[in-house]
């Protein structure tokens, strides 16, 4: 797939990352590849009940606190899974493709030798990477930040004693030579033991290459039902941006990407969804789109989960009634407790249930006073409400508001209900019918020391959701991603 490097104002035609740096209008489009593995499915019901669990397995692991980094993605085979392709080494250059998500911080993949376990079925051996082979001298020191943070933030002194480098040289500060020890992730349902290292990774590009000679992954060597390999977005040290800004700082400074708009539809997701690297003028954004503008709001910080993207979300309108979110969801407190993460890695959106209920309860009002609720449907799914439908069916407006726009961002339908078919398998009576797609993350309680609530990727698509790290803030704008990918790509 063509991905390539603009520059808007200057024309640099030297291929290092010194030529690079200094231009100021720059971008790099890469495609990011959705694959839906129907296959794993035997029905539409079956697909949406494992999105749907998936969802919750990750945003209530996200709160846990036993290990910093056990939010780290839970990958998402089921329904919603964005990839990109990298390259690691020269000699051959390894390819690989892994999930991109912004709610964890660290690159990391399967290495050889690689034992994984309980991860039949959880990929195609023939698509799936090949675990790399990455030279055993590519390691990185105990005494490196890169260790201490790939270590939740452990000090280099005690990293470099588990190193087994001796009292003196700690004292002195000379443990260079030791390297980082090796770390423990937890998913929802799975986990690994990786160790650092640097190595080169390029973007793949037709020509020239980007290439980053000393990157700093996690390379797995045994895992649990985790066979795949994440490209962390977050904000952290080790996150695919933070080093890509530390070479090129106008490429790392700012990201966004736009997911082609798929509803569980195989045929949709051939286009590549654009993910932008850098940033493009105002008056470049008219290609391929609306010209619709970013609805912006700030990054909020949040000191226990400093990777996330959180965002303050003050309500919800259904149609014109807008419900007010609670108080915590506005902002992230002291404790890390609060607040709305952006997550690529999230298919559905997780809410506190005192909003969700009375998100759904508005609903209702409107949908399920003319329509037959499908309880069995929803028993089948994980989502609720869903609704019998004959030909058409009538659904209110969703306008999310996040703080500082009180104009908000209205959802399409299809962003929040999905229609299908039931016994369109051959099973039964078929009989249209369509549910919601938010999720009910459980009552405040339940959510403390965590974020409230996730903006899942489902309702992302369609946007051209930009993370402004320069200027700490997150936008949302509706575009025609394909059109989009287009676009840029013919400049
Ligand atoms: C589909 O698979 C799920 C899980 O494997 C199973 O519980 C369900 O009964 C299956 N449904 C059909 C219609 O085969
Ligand atoms: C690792 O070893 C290779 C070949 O043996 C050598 O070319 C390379 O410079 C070494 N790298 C480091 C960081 O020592
Ligand atoms: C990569 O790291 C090695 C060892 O720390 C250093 O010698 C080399 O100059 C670095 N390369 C680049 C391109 O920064
Ligand atoms: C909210 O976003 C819209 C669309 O970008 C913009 O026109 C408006 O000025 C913003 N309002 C505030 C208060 O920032
Ligand atoms: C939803 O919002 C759009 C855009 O503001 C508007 O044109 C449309 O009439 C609204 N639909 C309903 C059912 O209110």
């Amino acid at each position: 797939m063509a991905s390539s490097l603009f520059l808007l104002y200057y024309i640099i035609l030297c291929f290092s990352f010194e030529c690079l740096s200094v231009s100021y209008s720059q971008i790099l489009l890469l495609p990011l590849t959705h694959s839906l593995s129907q296959n794993q499915f035997n029905s539409t019901q079956h697909l949406l009940k494992s999105t749907a669990t998936r969802s919750a397995a990750r945003f209530h692991r996200s709160r846990s606190d036993r290990n910093r980094h056990s939010q780290v993605s839970l990958p998402l085979s089921s329904g919603s899974d964005y990839t990109l392709s990298l390259t690691v080494g020269t000699n051959p250059p390894q390819s690989i493709s892994l999930y991109m998500d912004t709610g964890s911080d660290l690159v990391w993949f399967p290495c050889s030798p690689f034992e994984c376990i309980l991860c039949e079925g959880k990929y195609d051996p023939k698509t799936t990477n090949k675990p790399l082979k990455i030279p055993p001298n590519a390691t990185v020191s105990c005494k490196s930040p890169a260790c201490s943070a790939a270590h939740s933030s452990l000090s280099s002194s005690n990293l470099c004693a588990i190193a087994r480098c001796p009292l003196e040289s700690i004292e002195i500060s000379d443990c260079s030579s030791f390297s980082c020890p090796p770390f423990y992730y937890a998913y929802a349902d799975g986990s690994l033991i990786a160790r650092l290292h640097k190595y080169r990774l390029s973007i793949p590009m037709s020509s020239p290459s980007l290439v980053l000679h000393n990157f700093t992954f996690g390379c797995a060597h045994s895992a649990l039902g985790e066979p795949i390999g994440v490209a962390g977005f977050g904000r952290g040290l080790l996150s695919l941006p933070a080093q890509l800004s530390s070479f090129s700082p106008q490429l790392g400074n700012r990201f966004s990407y736009c997911l082609v708009s798929h509803s569980f539809d195989s045929d949709r997701v051939r286009r590549p969804s654009p993910l932008i690297l850098g940033r493009y003028e105002e008056k470049e954004k008219r290609v391929g789109d609306d010209g619709a503008q970013f609805v912006y709001t700030s990054m909020l910080d949040n000191p226990k989960h400093p990777y996330f993207y959180s965002v303050g979300l003050v309500g919800i309108s259904v149609g014109k009634k807008n419900i007010l979110a609670p108080e915590f969801l506005h902002g992230v407190d002291a404790t890390g407790n609060g607040g709305m993460v952006v997550d690529s890695g999230t298919t559905f959106t997780m809410l506190p249930s005192s909003l969700y209920n009375s998100l759904v309860a508005e609903f209702d009002q409107r949908v399920g006073r003319v329509h037959e609720r499908a309880r069995d449907i929803e028993d089948k799914t994980g989502l609720s409400p869903c609704y019998y439908y004959n030909k058409v069916i009538q659904i209110p407006n969703l306008t999310l508001h996040f703080v500082g726009n009180e104009s908000g961002v209205l959802l399409p339908r299809r962003n929040y209900f999905y229609e299908f078919l039931d016994g369109g398998d051959g099973s039964g009576k078929k009989r249209n019918v369509g549910c919601l797609m938010l999720m009910n993350g459980g009552d405040e309680k339940e959510l403390t020391g965590g974020p409230g609530a996730t903006l899942g990727n489902y309702q992302q698509q369609g946007f051209e959701v930009v993370y402004d790290l320069a200027k700490r803030r997150v936008g949302f704008a509706r575009r025609e991603c394909a059109s989009l990918w287009d676009s840029l790509n013919q400049r």
